[in-house]
């Protein structure tokens, strides 16, 4: 949305105002506020217009417009009803040169999860990428998914979802009797481009199951309807924005607010790696995101991999 018509719309959410005074305030004429009040209506807003002038009386509930308006963190939304998968929108955008864009679809076809897995991403969910373009060397990378994390996560509690971190990025439930530590409600696939000293762009998908049933999902997958109820996923997505935003720059904060959330530390795990299986107690996660596994062969550091929460008769 450009600014003139974000700043119209602010004046008519404080209205009533009339069309004369929003061509005075905003330094732009008539026809070109009938032009902006057309627009916005157009994008689902509902506005009223009586004698003493316009009033914004409903919201869109969902879409680009839908988020931009109230989100107190500085990105532009790029809405669509489905796309394939909105990481490869956002990486056509990253390599444009875009910055600070969110991409987002009510649904994709062809989802993606981490390690080439597919990611059911049906109607109902929040399907999103971020384009960023953070001022780090690549090594620091890792941070900004782990705080993708810690927003989802925040987002998820603050809807009422007994939500927690499993390393290296998962948002679960956790559960007492599941295989993997709990039912996953939330994930991040995240894609970069960098030099040799710094990061060119990022690409962070975050998919959420939100409204949507357990049985449109894969197994053991779990959604906010079914731990909560519905939300609005206008405002979950400015949550997790505005929680994203207030973290991304703070490493420290990152990495206090993970192990806050953290399911995984203090836990029994076994992490499948490229090099072999890591089974022990884990203990840290690093400036780097990497996870800190105390082992039988002494403390090992684990940069990437698939990790089962272990219950005590697993053993290992
Ligand atoms: C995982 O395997 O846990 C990561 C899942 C990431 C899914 C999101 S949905 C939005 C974005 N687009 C994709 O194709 N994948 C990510």
């Amino acid at each position: 949305m450009n600014e003139t018509r974000r700043a119209v719309l602010d004046a008519l959410a404080d209205g009533p105002v009339t069309g004369p005074a929003l061509a005075e305030d905003h330094g732009i004429s008539r026809t070109a506020v009938w032009k902006h009040v057309e627009a916005l209506r157009e994008a689902g807003f509902e506005v009223e217009s009586a004698s003493e002038g316009y009033t914004l009386a409903g919201v869109p509930e969902y879409g680009a417009e839908a988020v931009e308006f109230g989100l107190d963190a500085p990105f532009d939304v790029e809405y669509y009803d489905d796309l394939p998968s909105t990481n490869d929108r956002a990486r056509e955008l990253a390599i444009e040169g875009a910055s600070d864009v969110v991409v987002l679809a009510d649904q994709q076809t062809g989802g993606r999860g981490r390690r080439g897995r597919e990611w059911s991403s049906p109607s109902g969910g929040v399907w999103m990428s971020l384009v960023l373009r953070p001022d780090v060397p690549p090594a620091r990378a890792p941070l900004v998914t782990l705080a993708a994390a810690v927003a989802v996560t925040d987002a998820a509690l603050e809807a009422g979802v007994d939500a927690a971190i499993k390393w290296p990025n998962d948002c679960i439930v956790p559960r007492e009797d599941a295989e993997r530590g709990g039912d996953k409600l939330a994930g991040v696939l995240t894609e970069m481009k960098g030099e040799a000293s710094r990061v060119s762009w990022v690409v962070v998908g975050v998919g959420v199951n939100v409204n949507v049933d357990p049985e449109e999902l894969g197994p053991d997958a779990t959604s906010v309807r079914a731990e909560a109820g519905d939300v609005e996923r206008r405002v979950f997505v400015q949550r997790v924005l505005e929680r994203f935003h207030e973290v991304r720059d703070d490493p420290d904060a990152v990495l206090d607010a993970w192990r806050d959330r953290a399911a995984t530390l203090g836990q029994r795990v076994r992490v499948e790696t490229a090099n072999g299986d890591v089974v022990g107690d884990a203990v840290d996660v690093t400036e780097h995101g990497a996870l800190v596994v105390e082992t039988a062969d002494g403390r090992k550091v684990v940069h990437a991999g698939d990790c089962q929460h272990l219950r005590p008769a697993d053993g290992g």
